[in-house]
């Protein structure tokens, strides 16, 4: 069986590519290797970086994953700064941001960067809400305070199949899916 490494130290990624990709004669594997995140504005230029330093090291074909959340009312803040901006303000110092706004609409996109000979890149977007209150225990980052459009539940409330029914990072890895399995872009 064909081996893909999945490099990411996030679990829940992770679990949630497993359980996409499962239908395919491929070993997904998780690769817990660092690699510099530039600070660009555009995730695509960042999943670039990556892949390509990864790819010095790593021969086998691997692909890598970066995502973010855009926020109407913040001028799509924190964007590609998500991270950083969980690690320090967390779901709650967004809702703090957003208290007493009405307009609480927001998307997350996910960039996968796949090395297999050279580059590939695959995007997608889920469009949604922030809600007013923290909701689940599922998921991680931002998930319990992103509800996707037409659903009432957020994220953290929703299994991983639910879950990547509607998330960007489902149709990310749909079209990842589709790529490996027939080569098309
Ligand atoms: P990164 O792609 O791992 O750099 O993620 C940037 C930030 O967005 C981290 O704080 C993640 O926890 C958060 N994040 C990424 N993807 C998701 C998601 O699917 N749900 C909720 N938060 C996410």
């Amino acid at each position: 069986m064909e081996e893909l490494y999945f490099i990411t130290g996030n679990k829940g990624k992770f679990k949630e590519a497993k359980e996409k990709l499962k239908y395919l004669d491929i070993e997904l594997i998780q690769a817990d290797m660092e690699y510099p995140e530039i600070q660009a504005s555009d995730l695509k230029e960042i999943a670039l970086f990556g892949i390509n330093y990864c790819s010095e090291s790593l021969k086998s074909p691997f692909f890598l994953e970066d995502s973010g959340l855009f926020i109407e009312e913040l001028n799509s803040f924190p964007g590609p700064y998500s991270r950083y901006v969980h690690e320090t303000i967390g779901n709650d110092g967004i809702l703090k941001l957003l208290l007493n706004i009405n307009n609480r609409g927001a998307y997350f996109k996910s960039t996968v960067g796949l090395y297999k000979d050279g580059p590939h890149i695959f995007e997608g977007v889920s469009r949604g809400t922030i809600s007013h209150e923290i909701r689940g225990q599922g998921g991680f980052g931002y998930d319990p305070i992103f509800i996707p459009e037409n659903n009432s539940k957020t994220f953290g409330e929703m299994t991983t199949v639910e879950k990547n029914k509607f998330s960007h990072r489902g149709k990310s890895l749909e079209k990842l899916g589709k790529y490996l399995e027939n080569g098309v872009e």
